[in-house]
């Protein structure tokens, strides 16, 4: 998991390295930078070498990515991520937030327009939501994490695609690998599928505990899927709030959590 984020953060490095002429292939130190004819041997040599700035060059072995050890320095490397095209037309990229050590972590699927405008997740309409059902569990929201998938707005709030989600889920893994959550709920489909790779339906994935592992001795977290809170708006029954309900229940029951009212 680890590694994923070390070959995007590598990959992206090396790209803005590319871009800024800073940059020569892996092996022995490229010299034809400092003549101005280059020979047919050194061309053999360095293929890819290109005319260098004033800057000296640096090998790919050199190329330090920081260390991803907090998650304000995922954040940062967020905020600078290109790895897809979801980062062309982002406002602010929206990493999550809340508290780094929380028992809770909730995972939805990508910023809409709001969070777009403000760099967090779920303050819109969905997140107001998000934030009735944190209360009614008788938490809020500064005692949990609250993060998505994919860490830029979809434009017109499309379903993230396949290779967006793969881009940007070392991100999210490296985040729950931080914080080591007891608890992880995937609010709807995309994060339900995606942390627990599998296409079933959130119909049939809600309301049962799964574990999502992680890479150090760490026991796995638990992790409830239910459904997303637009869906909840969008169907406002007795029957799907009921099911939200009684899957932050179990959540509760996990976390030992008394409930301060339960609608
Ligand atoms: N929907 C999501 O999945 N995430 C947000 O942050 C907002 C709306």
């Amino acid at each position: 998991m680890k590694d994923d984020l070390k070959t995007i953060l590598t990959r992206h490095l090396e790209l803005e390295a590319f871009y800024a002429g800073d940059f020569s292939i892996r092996g022995a130190p490229c010299t034809r930078s400092a003549r101005t004819v280059p020979s047919a041997e050194s061309d053999a040599m360095c293929p890819t070498a290109r005319p260098q700035k004033s800057t000296p060059t640096s090998d790919i072995a050199t190329l330090q990515a920081p260390p991803l050890d907090t998650l304000d320095a995922i954040a940062a490397v967020v905020r600078q991520c290109r790895l897809c095209r979801l980062s062309e037309n982002r406002t602010h990229a929206v990493p999550g937030q809340g508290n780094p050590n929380a028992q809770l972590v909730f995972v939805g699927e990508g910023p809409g327009e709001d969070e777009d405008t403000q760099g967090l997740a779920f303050v819109g309409r969905a997140g107001k939501k998000l934030t009735d059902i944190i209360t009614a569990m008788g938490l809020r929201r500064e005692d949990v994490f609250i993060c998505n998938v994919v860490k830029c707005r979809p434009p017109g709030n499309r379903d993230p695609r396949p290779d967006e989600a793969l881009a940007c889920l070392p991100y999210l893994k490296r985040q729950l690998e931080l914080i080591e959550p007891k608890v992880i709920v995937a609010l709807g489909a995309h994060a339900a599928q995606r942390l627990l790779e599998t296409d079933q339906a959130i119909g049939r994935l809600r309301g049962r505990f799964f574990e999502y592992p992680y890479s150090n001795d760490h026991p796995p977290a638990k992790l409830m899927p239910t459904y997303h809170p637009s869906y909840l708006i969008r169907n406002y029954t007795v029957e799907t709030r009921q099911r939200v309900w009684d899957d932050m229940q179990k959540v509760m029951g996990e976390l030992k959590i008394k409930p301060t009212r339960g609608d």
